[in-house]
């Protein structure tokens, strides 16, 4: 099924410099991308993971790998990418504001308190949502803390998808920096399934069986 499909996938962080030094990042680890990653190339599917920095690296030959640091630089590889993607898995912890301007030279503590001026960064997904082909298959994520359900659903809409997955930071062992993940998917015909705290592969293997049913074969 999954055979030759061109998959797009985002993982982890982005890093916004402040100066040559300093940046704005989250504590993404990357995993829950990358398993989904290593999941769909042994399923015969040709995937490029576009990264953010993470400490692991992919192991399947069929993943070809483009590493960023920034939101900007993500969203100009997801723009020159997803046209010919058959599906796009937006699994990255995209940083929402970047800094208004990058200073040359380390900042020194000359000052009692620093203000660091952010602006909004571009939403990478919503833009894919907005390009959609007609076949194109769009998955995102979301980590919520409270209004979780709701909050995911208004994404799945705003940003033109065929399902969401989402975490929330009120389940242990779910979301960032873990090794375990509890996930709900919420899909664009209303239906709400839950998920046990399971490993990220097997969380990635759920995931995979979903997108199975939005797929024309
Ligand atoms: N996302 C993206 N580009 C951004 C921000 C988010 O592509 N600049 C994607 C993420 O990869 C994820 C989804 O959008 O699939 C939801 O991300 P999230 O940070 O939860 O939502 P936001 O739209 O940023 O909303 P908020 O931060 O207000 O909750």
């Amino acid at each position: 099924m999954f055979l030759n499909k061109k998959i797009l996938i985002t993982a982890g962080p982005t890093y916004e410099p402040i100066d040559p030094v300093r940046f704005i990042g989250n504590r993404s680890s990357g995993k829950m991308g990358y398993a989904i990653a290593e999941v769909l190339a042994e399923k015969g599917a040709e995937i490029t993971l576009i990264s953010g920095p993470v400490s692991i690296k992919p192991i399947h030959p069929n993943i070809s790998l483009i590493k960023i640091e920034t939101a900007a630089q993500m969203f100009d590889e997801c723009m020159l990418k997803m046209d010919i993607m058959d599906i796009g898995i937006y699994a990255a912890a995209v940083a929402d504001y970047t800094p208004k301007t990058f200073s040359i030279n380390k900042i020194k503590k000359d000052d009692e308190q620093l203000f660091i001026e952010l602006t909004k960064t571009k939403d990478i997904l919503k833009t894919m949502g907005e390009m959609k082909k007609q076949k194109q298959v769009l998955v995102g994520f979301a980590l919520e803390t409270y209004n979780e359900e709701k909050y995911a659903q208004e994404k799945l809409i705003r940003k033109n998808l065929d399902f969401i997955v989402l975490n929330s930071l009120k389940d242990t062992g779910a979301g960032f920096a873990t090794d375990t993940n509890k996930i709900t998917i919420i899909d664009k015909y209303n239906n709400i399934t839950k998920f046990e705290l399971k490993e990220k592969r097997k969380v990635a293997e759920d995931i995979i069986a979903y997108l199975t049913k939005f797929l024309d074969v």
